[in-house]
């Protein structure tokens, strides 16, 4: 009988797509997945060290793990992801239920290190930087994801220091994958059913390859991708605005499959604000860039990341922030409060009051929920093309998305998921749109 392996993802894409992939290779040693905590014979949880909340959250779900097995036998528990990264020995003291500690560049040795642990019955701590090791083991195993929509990581880890952010200590330096890996993933990937390919990095538009003496970059890969016949729609995240290159914006013309949306981080509209954060980049740069792809394609909308309550942000800053976010009426959009990280320069920054950062959330929040509010209902009586990614429980109903991405929930009598249609939005949400399908009408490119 096949053991059975519970995995929990905290975090951000990447993490998602890792948690896949440890799938695929524990399915070696015998393992199946399940979706039942109570089930399993072994817990990962795979972390996410962005915000001080997330590494609480990691905590509180040991203690559920515990909770659950009070009267069962003891799963194995591995710790796994940027947090793992970050607190390996600490976690391994903190909580002696743990058993296992794996990095994110490592985790491509969890085979061995489970069937050691059950040999020698003695805690693991695995978190070396061996990222070109990682994906030559990973290039040898299927990636077996068949959704519709596949994240498929291009590009690990980040030089950029922003002052604030851990992921340079917990990813490791920069490492693009070689160029033909990337592109053998994503036809196998297509060939198991995949319409849409995410292509991710913590900074994906600084992608680089070099070989032969030939230079290959994010826009190289588009266009290869661009020759596959049955994938249907790209996109890359997440974006840094100084690695918006020319060839790149030039992609949002030339590239028919690359989706016309970009998720763009800015942080914050104020230069003072950029510079004490060391995000290399100001705002009129960050409008250069806005403006440029607007010129080559003025269908193109935007998301970005927004921090809130950086130290030393006073008013007139935050209203730069604001005025930022009503120019380029961005949309799905996420903002933070600044977490104060341990082992970044901004750890030790003077804090701003508590109360005037909530209030600001609660303002550039408002915000982008009425611009997400207003785009969706612009929406409404539209006839727009959806890819059906799959089939909801209830009768007729299907999920897809957007070419921006906004989920769309639909009725339709003879649709399949892969199928790009055309769906007519019926009524809208700030999160949603609700349509029906027009059937037969429109025949997919
Ligand atoms: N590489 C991307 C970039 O430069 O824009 C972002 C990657 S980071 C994983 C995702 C987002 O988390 C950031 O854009 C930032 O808004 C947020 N973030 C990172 N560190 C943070 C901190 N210390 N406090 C609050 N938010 C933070
Ligand atoms: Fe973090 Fe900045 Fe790197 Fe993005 S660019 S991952 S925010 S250090
Ligand atoms: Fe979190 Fe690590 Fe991603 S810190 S956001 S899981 S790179």
């Amino acid at each position: 009988m096949s053991k059975k392996i519970f995995i929990k993802t905290f975090g951000c894409q990447m993490n998602e797509y890792d948690s896949n992939r440890i799938i695929d290779l524990v399915k070696l040693i015998g393992y199946e997945k399940t979706n039942n905590q109570i089930d399993a014979d072994c817990c990962i949880l795979n972390t996410c060290h962005i915000r001080s909340k997330a590494t609480e959250k990691v905590y509180s779900e040991i203690g559920r793990i515990k909770k659950n097995f009070k009267n069962a036998k003891k799963p194995l528990v591995i710790v796994a992801g940027c947090v793992a990264q970050a607190e390996s020995e600490e976690m391994l003291e903190r909580d002696p239920y743990i058993d296992m500690i794996i990095g994110p560049q490592s985790y491509h040795e969890i085979n061995d290190k489970i069937l050691n642990y059950f040999r020698e019955n003695k805690k693991i701590n695995l978190t070396e930087f061996n990222v070109t090791k990682k994906f030559d083991k990973l290039e040898k195993i299927k990636n077996n994801n068949s959704k519709i929509s596949n994240f498929l990581t291009i590009q690990e880890g980040c030089d950029k220091f922003c002052n604030f952010c851990v992921v340079p200590y917990t990813r490791g330096p920069e490492y693009s994958r070689p160029f033909e890996q990337i592109i053998n993933e994503a036809k196998n990937l297509v060939e198991n059913g995949s319409k849409e390919i995410i292509l991710l990095g913590q900074n994906v538009n600084a992608y680089h390859f070099i070989s032969d003496g030939k230079e290959y970059k994010l826009s190289n890969l588009l266009l290869e991708l661009e020759k596959i016949k049955d994938l249907v729609r790209v996109r890359f995240t997440t974006s840094h605005p100084k690695d918006m290159t020319k060839d790149l914006i030039d992609c949002f013309n030339n590239c028919s499959k690359l989706m016309p949306f970009l998720h763009l981080p800015v942080q914050s509209g104020s230069d003072k604000i950029l510079k004490l954060m060391n995000r290399k980049h100001d705002i009129r740069f960050y409008y250069s860039i806005i403006e440029k792809l607007k010129k080559i394609n003025s269908n193109i909308d935007f998301s970005s990341d927004f921090i809130i309550g950086y130290s030393e942000e006073d008013e007139g800053d935050f209203e730069k922030t604001m005025n930022l976010v009503k120019k380029i009426e961005f949309t799905n959009s996420y903002s933070f409060i600044f977490s104060a990280r341990p082992g970044t320069p901004a750890a030790k920054l003077q804090k701003i009051n508590n109360d005037v950062t909530k209030n600001r959330l609660k303002i550039i929040q408002n915000q982008l929920f009425n611009l997400q509010l207003n785009k969706n209902k612009e929406l409404e009586e539209k006839k727009i093309e959806i890819l059906v990614e799959n089939k909801l429980k209830s009768q007729n109903s299907f999920f897809g998305r957007t070419r921006k991405m906004t989920p769309v929930i639909f009725e339709s009598t003879s649709c399949n998921p892969g199928d790009l249609i055309q769906v007519e939005i019926i009524s809208s949400n700030q999160n949603n749109l609700f349509g029906k399908h027009i059937e037969n009408k429109f025949k997919a490119a």
